[in-house]
């Protein structure tokens, strides 16, 4: 790894990749990615991509539409309009660059639905959609000479310093710092924050910690997705997911007494948006006090469900369940940030030369509640938009960052155990699908001090350290925020 580089990108997911291979030969960029290169919430994003590639039955408007109806007509619309009027040929872009999505019988593309989606307008690459793409664009990223990407690279802190920014890292257990005259935060979501997650380790909410130690803005981080169903397995904190693909297909979902319960909450039934459905299964579980629901797809052949759901058939296998002829247990999880770092149309922050994209980044695009399959395209539309931007910044000539004399200090006493549990324990009491207010006013106030106590304390800056301050950090901003609701 060199001192210093033109671009700095923190994550390499979609967002990140695919901005990265915007840039020419001339400008030196350099990927950071915390653990493994594959490791990231895109690469396991299961569902597809959202985006009209046909006109023949569907249009912009209607995706336009249904994006703003899932998103309780919160969204910002002309970042609504550019996702979905430029998304397409994003898509276009990265199937000509190798990205395989399934096609039919007659060699079109298969398009499947989900929840929100008046029109069955996703494509997919069986149930692994998010790693084919994320293959794919590493396969491509690693073409450009100009493109460095290193693994186990953990960021403790970003710094403005004059011309850029100053990243100090944990690299492969040592202590290190690059410097960048820009940087593209696309660290993903927020997941670990709460005790059951469909996200990865890594998924600590960095960027957003890094963004706001700078003082960037940071918006509507109470808004945050939980998914309906993920595997019911109160055992793991990552909870692997059941795509909403397969109520696309048409699987049902069943209560307690294996009754399909949604008529009573919503006429659109299975396929209302995610936040309708994960609140309804609350609600009923209140009502016939139990917490075990299913999903029943045993009405299709063997055959369709083991080609079209590889992945998800063999994680319900290996738990013991076939989903050929079994029910699946299913309960909502968290899943995904709608808020994040707020960015204009260009993913700019409100820090020269930061820039943020992906899940971390607040375009607007997804309003109160995202639209299925509409965040993989968010990720290269607004990743796009990112490099693009500062590729304009680099063409008109800039003043390059300056290498400070810098030494760092990393001593102190260990993280003391189970703070990181305890901000898991609070979140998921307080703010899970439908929040409860007494337990958000009381978590909030204990968050703080546990934010306190780890930005005041003496500790060693490990990596449990720096994630444990962004866990407390992302906590007390989402609290912060319910508590005004
Ligand atoms: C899913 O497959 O249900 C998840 C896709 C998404 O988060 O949009």
């Amino acid at each position: 790894m060199k001192k210093k580089y033109d671009v700095l990108i923190v994550g390499s997911g979609i967002a990140g990749l695919y901005a990265a291979i915007q840039f020419d030969k001339s400008v030196n960029v350099l990927v950071l990615s915390k653990q493994a290169r594959t490791v990231s919430s895109s690469s396991l994003a299961q569902g597809g991509v959202a985006a009209v590639l046909q006109h023949e039955d569907d249009s912009f408007d209607l995706h336009i539409q249904d994006t703003l109806i899932a998103g309780g007509y919160k969204n910002d619309v002309p970042a609504v309009e550019a996702l979905i009027h430029e998304g397409p040929e994003d898509v276009r872009k990265i199937m000509a660059m190798g990205v395989q999505f399934d096609k039919g019988a007659d060699k079109k593309l298969s398009m499947t639905l989900e929840g929100g989606h008046s029109r069955r307008r996703i494509v997919h690459h069986k149930d692994q959609t998010g790693k084919e793409m994320v293959d794919k664009l590493l396969k491509e990223a690693e073409k450009h000479p100009n493109i460095e990407i290193e693994e186990n690279a953990l960021i403790c802190s970003i710094t403005w310093v004059k011309g850029g920014f100053r990243a100090e890292l944990l690299h492969d257990d040592e202590h290190t710092c690059v410097y960048a005259s820009f940087c593209l935060l696309a660290t993903g979501g927020i997941g670990r924050v709460y005790r059951y997650t469909t996200n990865p380790a890594t998924a600590t909410g960095d960027g957003i910690r890094f963004a706001y130690e700078m003082g960037a803005k940071i918006k509507n981080m109470s808004l945050i997705q939980f998914h309906p169903t993920a595997f019911n397995s109160p055992h793991s904190r990552e909870q692997f997911l059941i795509s909403e693909a397969v109520r696309g297909e048409g699987a049902y979902l069943l209560n307690n007494n294996k009754e399909r319960f949604m008529d009573k909450y919503d006429e659109r039934l299975e396929l209302a948006p995610r936040d309708v459905v994960s609140r309804a299964i609350i609600l009923e579980s209140r009502r016939t006090g139990s917490n075990n629901f299913y999903l029943d797809i045993t009405h299709k052949s063997r055959a369709f469900l083991y080609d079209r759901f590889p992945a998800i058939s063999t994680a319900c296998l290996e738990r013991g369940v076939d989903i050929a002829v079994d029910l699946i247990p299913v309960f909502p999880c968290q899943h995904y940030l709608m808020g994040g770092i707020d960015v204009d149309i260009n993913s700019r922050t409100t820090i020269p030369r930061l820039y943020a994209a992906g899940e971390c980044a607040h375009t607007g695009v997804h309003g109160g509640n995202r639209l299925a399959s509409n965040s993989l395209l968010e990720a290269l539309v607004f990743g796009r938009r990112a490099a693009l931007d500062i590729k304009k910044s680099l063409d008109a000539g800039f003043a390059s960052v300056s290498l400070e004399p810098f030494e760092g200090d990393y001593s102190g006493a260990p993280l003391p155990e189970g703070l990181r549990t305890a901000i898991r324990d609070i979140m998921q009491r307080a703010y899970f699908v439908i929040a409860n207010p007494a337990a958000v006013t009381q978590g909030s106030k204990r968050v703080e001090d546990i934010l306190k106590r780890l930005k005041t304390g003496h500790f060693a800056m490990t990596a449990d350290y720096c994630e444990a301050k962004s866990l407390a950090t992302v906590a007390a901003l989402i609290l912060r925020e319910a508590e005004e609701i």
